[in-house]
């Protein structure tokens, strides 16, 4: 368990839950989506993540049910539910894996398409969203996907005559 403020477990006292921000008197936003349901878009979720072209290579070999359990607990913690996120800090969680800020982007649009697919109420959808893309510093220290046209003209430019016949080698 993390005791530093500037990286607060999910779920922690210091972590806002844009999901009973309106008081207790207000309806967590969790009741709108129920237990069931959620567990059934984090399940549609992961099973996109892991084989997706872009970032399913980042989750091979990794544990997909304990995964789903501990998005389970975050995401209805932070919709408001009385239930406790038990995983690790998001730093912690995600030490080891090389998150660029493009495998972020993917992530969150993966969990756009899935929570659309749901037909998730759109003020969860929002809720869910603002949530993750909050804690996108805890995760990558790279900046966002958005296109940088020469540099990545730069960096991908094939030069020479791409029409000059090229010379094969022959298998003896
Ligand atoms: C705000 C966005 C994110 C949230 C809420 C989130 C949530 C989680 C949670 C709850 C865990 C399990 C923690 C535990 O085992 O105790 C986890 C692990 C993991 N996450 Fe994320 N994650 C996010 C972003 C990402 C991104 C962008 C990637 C890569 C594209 C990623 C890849 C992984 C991997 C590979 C693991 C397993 C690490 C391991 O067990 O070694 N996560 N994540």
């Amino acid at each position: 368990m993390s005791d530093d403020a500037a990286d607060p477990r999910p779920g922690d006292a210091a972590d806002p839950r844009p999901g009973d921000a309106a008081g207790a008197a207000a309806e967590p936003l969790f009741d709108r989506l129920g237990g069931a349901r959620l567990r059934a878009v984090v399940e549609d979720f992961y099973d996109r993540v892991f084989v997706d072209p872009m970032i399913g290579f980042l989750f091979a070999g990794k544990d997909r049910a304990r995964l789903v359990e501990k998005e389970c607990e975050l995401a209805a913690r932070m919709l408001g539910a009385p239930i406790a996120y038990t995983g690790r800090t998001m730093r912690e969680a995600h030490a080891r894996v090389p998150i660029l800020g493009g495998h972020f982007d993917r992530r969150t649009q993966l969990l756009r398409n899935v929570l659309a697919d749901h037909g998730v109420d759109p003020e969860v959808v929002a809720a869910w969203i603002d949530h993750t893309v909050a804690m996108r510093a805890q995760l990558t220290a790279d900046r966002g996907s958005e296109c940088d046209h020469e540099a990545a003209a730069a960096r991908t430019h094939v030069g020479g005559d791409s029409t000059a016949p090229v010379a094969l080698r022959r298998r003896t």
